[in-house]
């Protein structure tokens, strides 16, 4: 080809932004490929958005729609209606969108709809459970994918059991992974267990400290699933939870935008402060999140992307929540499945502070090399048949 290609990824929420981190190093490398990147503005707050950018040495997005909050129709067609001006513009031969958020779902379909080609990196997951936003993201997002980037074995079966062309499937590991291979040195040098723990420190918090909350000593949680934090039975669970484990060591909690509010709203702020050994912070940075999590005794989560991240650190995790689509982590990794059950999550962190916890080892290809594999797919493809994958684009946009 003569003309280079120009690609567009989106990102739009927090779990997003390491997942085009790698990517964008990807592309970077290849001369005959232009990559912007559209950040759709559904995270907006300085720590769930800018501090991603500078912790990943991500460049300023190249357009920002500014969308904001709002309910899931309000915020999904926001994006497409602002999306939609970005495509008419710059008419990309393909956009790429990670995961599963608002964001993701709405650049898929606005791109379909003007024929555009979409890659889908962290296709195939399936919890099976509808209630979660997320499922019906990721299942609309695949059906309209022409390319589908694949972390575990689990999502190409479930692909080819909802008739998806095998041609399209590639099973390429996890670029969050990628981002922290190449993070992980950096983050050690963060001095987050210092700023947090200040009488103590922590060994790896500032050469030189001398430490006394010593690594594996706290457990790190994090918690933001609507169907953990917007009922205030769940919350109050929560809370007896949090009681259950007081005793075993400090419970570091970043607490997500979502779940303060709804503590604030149910009137449980008083409750949760008097939790001992609870130390509540703002959303932390890339870095620093990724420091405790690697220092952590046992990490308490509902988060998909953690799941993933604590089996590749062999770091033992109990996730509150009753499925996941993310089962490798069960099968090979660290994690299990405890729901919101107090005694479950209970006598399953007391266990890990014994020193019980299952082996466990790293998934298949969750080597650091998956933007590289994605890169190389796209740039094969487009290569070889660059009309037929560019065809959907410019008569639809160039009436
Ligand atoms: C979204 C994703 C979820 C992802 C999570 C990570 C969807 C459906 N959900 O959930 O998959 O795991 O991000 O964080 O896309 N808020 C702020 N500041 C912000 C962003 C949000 O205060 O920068 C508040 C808003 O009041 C908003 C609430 O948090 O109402 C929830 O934000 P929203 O983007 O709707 O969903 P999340 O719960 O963050």
């Amino acid at each position: 080809m003569n003309r280079k290609l120009k690609f567009i990824s989106v990102v739009g929420a927090r779990p997003n932004f390491m997942k085009v981190a790698p990517l964008h190093r990807a592309f970077s490398k290849i001369e005959s490929i232009e990559h912007l990147i559209v950040h759709t503005g559904q995270h907006y707050d300085n720590n769930m958005s800018k501090v991603f950018f500078d912790d990943l040495e991500l460049p300023k997005p190249d357009v920002y729609l500014g969308v904001g909050s709002g309910t899931h129709a309000e915020q999904t067609a926001k994006v497409m209606v602002e999306f939609e001006k970005v495509l008419a513009k710059e008419r990309p031969d393909l956009i790429i969108v990670v995961g599963d958020v608002n964001s993701t779902v709405a650049c898929s379909l606005t791109a379909s709809k003007l024929l555009i080609p979409v890659a889908h990196v962290e296709a195939g997951l399936r919890s099976f459970d509808r209630t979660m936003p997320e499922e019906i993201n990721r299942m609309v997002t695949d059906v309209l994918s022409d390319f589908l980037f694949v972390t575990e074995e689990s999502g190409v079966v479930n692909l080819k059991h909802e008739g998806i062309s095998e041609k399209k499937i590639f099973l390429v590991g996890d670029v969050m992974i990628d981002s922290l291979m190449m993070y992980r040195e950096k983050a050690k040098k963060s001095a987050i267990s210092y700023q947090l723990f200040p009488q103590t420190g922590s060994s790896t918090a500032i050469s030189g400290q001398q430490s006394e909350v010593s690594p594996r000593s706290y457990t790190l949680v994090t918690l933001h699933r609507p169907s953990n934090v917007d009922e205030k039975k769940n919350m109050e669970t929560i809370l007896k939870i949090f009681k259950g484990i007081e005793g075993l060591g400090k419970i570091v909690f970043p607490i997500h935008p979502r779940t303060r509010k709804r503590i604030e709203e149910f009137g449980l702020s008083s409750q949760f402060a008097g939790v001992k050994n609870l130390v509540l912070v703002d959303p932390l940075g890339y870095l620093d999140f990724l420091n405790l999590m690697m220092d952590a005794r046992i990490i308490l989560t509902d988060s998909g992307g953690i799941q993933e991240e604590s089996t590749f650190l062999n770091v033992p995790c109990i996730t509150m929540r009753e499925n996941t689509e993310r089962p490798v982590t069960i099968e090979v990794g660290t994690n299990v499945l405890a729901g919101l059950s107090v005694n479950k999550v209970v006598s399953l962190a007391e266990e890990c502070y014994a020193g019980k916890w299952k082996k466990s080892s790293v998934p298949e290809l969750w080597d650091g090399k998956a933007a590289e594999r994605i890169a190389e797919v796209l740039h094969n493809s487009f290569e070889e048949h660059p009309f037929v994958v560019s065809q959907k684009n410019t008569e639809e946009l160039n009436p």
